[in-house]
């Protein structure tokens, strides 16, 4: 029986270890496929829709490559193309794609829209990612954890910066449903919201894994094997002046590498990407001149070292999308999970 058959991936605590883990490691499988020319056709003549609110560089591509390779027709549909959210209501647009295309890829702002339509499409609803989740980061991230390491369990992920953005959110849940430790380094008034602590806390009772949300960045950063950052000012948010302020302590820098004690061969840093690591990237059209500052998150020296993996993981953007997309809409046989 496959238990992913139709089903809606919408955030990560709707889904168990094992379920995830079977995602993670048939993405892996697609990876070895493409990677040595054999065909992976699970979806041949499935129209895909992919509805975005927000701008994407990785997530559009990922969606549209992986659909192709799998067979299927993707559709671009921006926020200026369709009425999404405008004229008609989120639940009649969710209807009229639904009875067209066979799977809805969402990015957008409201986790409730990805709901919305996902009730009212009838076909799998895909988060591309919203303002509180991106569950479909977290499959390519922990692939790519995975492959540098060989398991998930009982190691070590420190997110500094925003811990309270989609990106701190879904790694916090989703490391706590696989036994992976978390930590999340943040000023105190960015520390998660207390209702995704509680979803962690509650799954980390079942897996095992170690929960830390600290402003102390070397008790945050002690014993990490893999460091995370992402931007300090998402999208839908425009407070930059104040976040660099805020943040700029919590830059993750080679002293925040080093303070992990982590031997070299068992520490990496990762980002979502896009990332402000140097003078070539705009803060809209500002450069960093009006802030004082070219690195933010992340400096040049980090992304560029040995231990970046941060492209690698853009990559499997597209592996586990695939993954996902042909476990939940491709009449697979899954037998395990
Ligand atoms: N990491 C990520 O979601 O990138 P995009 O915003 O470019 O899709
Ligand atoms: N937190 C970021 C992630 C981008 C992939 C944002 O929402 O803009």
């Amino acid at each position: 029986q496959n238990v992913f058959q139709g089903r809606s991936v919408l955030a990560e605590k709707d889904f168990t270890a094992e379920e995830l883990e079977y995602l993670i490691d048939f993405g892996l499988h697609l990876k070895d496929l493409k990677k040595n020319n054999i065909p992976h056709k699970y979806l041949e003549g499935k129209n895909i829709a992919l509805l975005f609110e927000k701008s994407s560089t990785r997530t559009r591509a990922a969606f549209v490559t992986a659909s192709h390779d799998l067979g299927a027709h993707p559709d671009f549909l921006g926020p200026s193309d369709i009425h999404l959210g405008k004229k008609e209501t989120t639940s009649d647009t969710g209807k009229v794609l639904g009875s067209m295309f066979d799977g809805i890829e969402f990015r957008g702002f409201k986790q409730s829209d990805a709901e919305i339509l996902a009730r009212d499409s009838g076909v799998p609803v895909w988060n591309g990612l919203t303002d509180e989740w991106h569950p479909t980061q977290m499959l390519a991230d922990f692939m790519t954890v995975k492959e540098n390491f060989g398991h998930l369990k009982g190691l070590t992920l420190t997110f500094m910066g925003d811990g309270r953005n989609n990106v701190a959110n879904s790694l916090l849940v989703t490391g706590a449903i696989l036994g992976v430790n978390i930590h999340i380094v943040s000023p105190k008034h960015l520390f998660p919201h207390d209702d995704i602590q509680k979803y962690a806390n509650d799954f980390a009772k079942k897996s095992g894994a170690k929960l830390l949300i600290t402003d102390d960045i070397a008790e945050g950063m002690k014993g990490s094997n893999i460091v995370y950052t992402d931007v300090w000012v998402s999208m839908g948010e425009d407070n930059w002046s104040e976040r660099i302020k805020e943040l700029k302590p919590y830059q993750v820098n080679m002293a925040a590498m080093k303070a992990t004690g982590t031997p070299d061969d068992q520490l990496i840093f990762m980002h979502c990407l896009p990332a402000f690591h140097n003078a070539d990237t705009k803060v809209g059209e500002d450069t960093k001149e009006k802030y004082g500052l070219s690195e933010m998150e992340v400096t040049d020296e980090v992304f560029n070292s040995k231990y970046a993996r941060q492209f690698e993981e853009a990559e499997n953007r597209m592996h586990s999308i695939k993954a996902m997309m042909a476990a939940t809409l491709g009449n697979l046989f899954i037998p395990r999970v």
